[in-house]
Order: structure tokens, then C-alpha cells, then sequence
């Protein structure tokens, strides 16, 4: 009879463990950041204290130069710092075994969501620090239900049945001698921004929107492997379902298959990566991340939803009344300012390039306007191109900040039409009934804030 109790102190936990998670997710790169390397990328808070504080300290910059050299071993792979390079070769071709590697100086990485089980987890992409609109595939945001599975793709087959003229089974090989398309888009995670429901929780753009990425994708389009096998009247549902421990199985509607889903084995330009569905997962531009089912094994066809866990227990969103939404697969349009963004110090005033992402289930990106000023006036954002449909989109907004405190938000317009919400509009219509602590989990595409202080420091928060 405590089990509502029991939810919302297991709830309470898991929210203050990702606090908790996200703080030492940022002290840890404040450590590797203190270098000169990093300077005049904007430190976070911590970080300029730190500087002000060393050079009161130390007359010369040797104490801070050794703490470089410390922090620059602790990183990747550790090569000797030249002093001058033109003075002395530099280090042999290939040197590193044939697969490159980034500098020793760049740090970005995933942090994992505390979840209470580490194979049941998502890890966050670092947007704070992207430039254009590719996510590398190792910093892909991941969710894993049951684990990471590892596959020989010499093994691995997709098996498309039911509602169909004839059941076929594809090996890799198969599906590869198709003809393939490759196309750049989105995918992000429907619990995206899952604790700003009912207040700023997180202090990083990093843990508020960190669970959308975009790649490359290459495949075969699905329709291909529909036409091959030949569908029955009546079909309207196709289940996918992974090969993972979890077994992975949701319903998409066969009008998205005919349109513009892929059987996916390759990203940015090289085979999955494992945490993304190696060797084959199944792409649908636009679609909440879970339906994009990894390690796909099979496609079973079907006049009605299969209504799996997935699709009852889990990804359905709970409303005011005591309702639920149920089969919201498809992302509304959502942005947000990745420059300047939360935890960042702005070193003083003057001209600043306020940049960030938008992106669209429904396609194109058509506009995106910026406020300086908490919402009271905004301006139309510059977007970089291409402009892809379920993509992000990169925006541009020349700033000069006056010394005052002031409030940075971004909205899109898809080409729908569709404007991006306030989390109040969001709140309005749906309730703040769906989880106890969070009030809601899924779907929160509303505006987001961020206030700069006097001082230049910028933090989450709510306005409207
Ligand atoms: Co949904």
C-alpha cells in the first residue's frame, strides 16, 4: 500500500543521483581543462577562479605549465609535449596502430545516467562542446535496455515475416548487395530533457538536452525489403525487434516503413558502432530513439500495434485525468543555445556568437528566433546549411552583450508550421501528473533558458 511512497523515494534518488552524476561529470573536465591550451573557449566558473587564484600565486607560469603536462597525461593517449616543433620532428606516421585518435588536449566525453544498473542506462552527448551539426559516432548519446550486445556480423540475419507474400531471412551480405542510400539525421531519445518538468535540475546543456545526436546513416531502405518479400492487403503494423538481452520490440505504423525507414549498417562513413546496433539497426528519420530498434534481428508484419512492453509499461506518456498517450512516435520541433549555455563564464562583455541546435520530426527546420531578453522580443537566427529534413540544424545570432544580466532562449518553426512551446504550454495541456518526481517524462521540447548573471556566469532556468 507504500508503493506510490516507495516510487517517489526511488524516483527522489535517481534525481539527485543524476545531480550528483553531472557534477562529477564537470569537475572532472575542470581538472583536464586546467591549461593554457583551453584559453579563450570560456571556461566554466570553476575554472577562471582557479586562474585568477593562480596567477595571485604563482609569478611565472611554470607551476601552471607542469600542471598542464599532468593533466595532458591523464588524458588519451599521451604523447610528449614539444616545446618547439619546428625545432624537431614530429611522431611517425601511423604510429598509432592505423585508427586515429583525437588530440591528448580534447576531453569531451559521455557521462551514464546513474541508473541502478549499468547495462539499463543512457549515456549524454556533450553538445556544449559541437561544432556544426555532425555528433561523432563515440559521442552518440546511448540507451541501452539490457546491455551492449556483441554480434559477428558473419552470423547476424533479419528476418521479415508475416503478413507477407513470401517470409524471407537476409544475412549481412544480403542486405548489403541492395542498393543503399545515405542520409544525415537525428535521433533523439523521447526522454530528452526528462528533469526540466518541473524545474532547472541540471546544470549543463549537456544533461538537459544531451540525448539527441545526428550521424550519416547508410542502408537499404526498407520499402526495398517490403517489395522484395510482397505485403498482404490489410497490413498496417510491422514489429521490429532486436537481438539484445532485452529483446527490444516496438510497432511502427507501415505507411513510416514505405516512407522513409532504413535498415542501417553503416554511420558516419564506417560500420555501426556496437552501442548504436552493429551490425544492423532499423532508422526511422524523426521517430522517438527507442523505435530505432539496434541489433535488428526481425520484422514481423501485421494489421494491428503488437502493444509490447515497450508500448504499454514504457514510452507511453501519462496526462492530467489519468490519461495516457500512447504511440507518440513522432519528435515535435525542438532547439536550444548549446553557446553560451549552462555551468559557461562569459569572460566579459562585448560581441558574442550565440549559436545552438534545432531539429524537427515532421522535416525541415524552416526558422529559428532568439531572445536576449527572457522572451520579450526575438529576433530571427541565421541557419547554417544544409538544412536537412530530421536533422539538426545549426543557428547563428550575433550578440553584444551589454554587462547586464540577461536571458537566452531559442524557438523553432518547422516547415509544418509548428512553433516549439513553452514547458508551460507543455504543462497546460498535459499535466504535471506523470511521474512524481519529474511530473512528466517524455516529450518536453519546451523553450529553454539561459540566465546570464552580471559576473558572465550562466545557469538553467525556468522563464516565461
Ligand atoms: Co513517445
Amino acid at each position: 500500500m507504500n508503493r506510490k511512497n516507495d516510487f517517489d523515494k526511488k524516483s527522489h534518488t535517481v534525481h539527485e543521483a543524476m545531480i550528483e552524476a553531472e557534477n562529477r561529470a564537470i569537475s572532472e573536465r575542470e581538472k583536464q581543462e586546467e591549461c593554457e591550451c583551453k584559453d579563450g573557449m570560456f571556461p566554466t566558473t570553476n575554472r577562471r577562479k582557479f586562474l585568477t587564484g593562480m596567477a595571485a600565486i604563482a609569478s611565472t607560469g611554470t607551476a601552471f605549465l607542469s600542471s598542464n603536462a599532468v593533466a595532458a597525461t591523464q588524458s588519451n593517449t599521451d604523447h610528449k609535449i614539444q616545446s618547439d616543433p619546428t625545432k624537431e620532428l614530429g611522431r611517425p606516421t601511423n604510429a598509432d596502430g592505423g585508427y586515429g585518435s583525437r588530440s591528448q588536449f580534447e576531453n569531451e566525453a559521455r557521462w551514464r545516467y546513474p541508473t541502478a544498473t549499468r547495462e539499463s542506462s543512457w549515456t549524454m552527448t556533450p553538445l556544449d562542446k559541437s561544432s556544426g551539426i555532425i555528433t561523432p559516432s563515440s559521442l552518440h548519446f546511448e540507451r541501452h535496455h539490457a546491455g551492449i550486445p556483441n554480434i559477428n556480423p558473419a552470423k547476424h540475419t533479419l528476418t521479415v515475416h508475416g503478413m507477407v507474400g513470401t517470409a524471407k531471412k537476409f544475412t549481412m551480405a544480403d542486405l548489403k548487395r541492395f542498393p543503399s542510400v545515405t542520409r544525415m539525421h537525428f535521433i533523439e531519445c523521447s526522454g530528452n530533457g526528462l528533469t526540466e518538468w518541473k524545474q532547472p535540475t541540471l546544470k549543463t546543456v549537456q544533461g538537459t538536452h544531451g540525448l539527441t545526436s545526428t550521424s550519416e546513416w547508410t542502408g537499404v531502405p526498407v520499402s526495398t525489403i517490403l517489395r522484395e518479400c510482397g505485403i498482404e492487403d490489410g497490413a498496417a503494423w510491422v514489429l521490429a525487434e532486436g537481438n539484445d538481452a532485452a529483446v527490444m520490440s516496438r510497432s511502427v505504423p507501415i505507411d513510416k516503413m514505405w516512407d522513409d525507414a532504413i535498415l542501417v549498417y553503416a554511420q558516419n562513413g564506417e560500420a555501426l558502432r556496437p552501442e548504436q546496433g552493429y551490425p544492423l539497426r532499423l532508422l526511422l528519420p524523426g521517430f522517438e530513439g527507442n523505435t530505432c530498434i539496434k541489433w535488428l534481428r526481425r520484422l514481423e508484419v501485421s494489421n494491428k500495434p503488437f502493444m509490447t512492453r515497450e508500448e504499454t509499461s514504457k514510452y507511453t506518456d501519462l496526462v492530467k485525468g489519468g490519461k495516457a498517450r500512447q504511440f507518440t512516435l513522432t519528435m515535435d520541433a525542438k532547439s536550444v543555445i548549446t553557446f553560451p549555455s549552462g555551468n559557461m563564464l562569459l569572460p566579459g562583455q562585448g560581441f558574442y556568437e550565440i549559436t545552438g541546435l534545432a531539429w524537427s520530426g515532421r522535416g525541415r527546420i524552416k526558422r529559428v528566433d532568439v531572445s536576449t531578453d527572457g522572451g520579450i522580443s526575438w529576433q530571427t537566427a541565421e541557419l547554417q546549411t544544409p538544412i536537412l529534413r530530421n536533422c539538426h540544424t545549426r543557428f547563428r545570432f550575433p550578440w553584444q552583450w551589454s554587462g547586464k544580466p540577461a536571458i537566452l532562449q531559442s524557438r523553432c518553426t518547422d516547415e509544418t508550421g509548428y512553433t516549439q512551446p513553452t514547458i508551460k504550454q507543455l504543462i497546460d495541456v498535459r499535466g504535471l501528473d506523470g511521474h512524481p518526481r519529474f511530473g512528466s517524462i517524455y516529450h518536453n521540447n519546451g523553450i529553454q533558458s539561459w540566465a546570464v548573471a552580471a559576473d558572465g556566469s550562466v545557469q538553467n532556468v525556468h522563464h516565461y
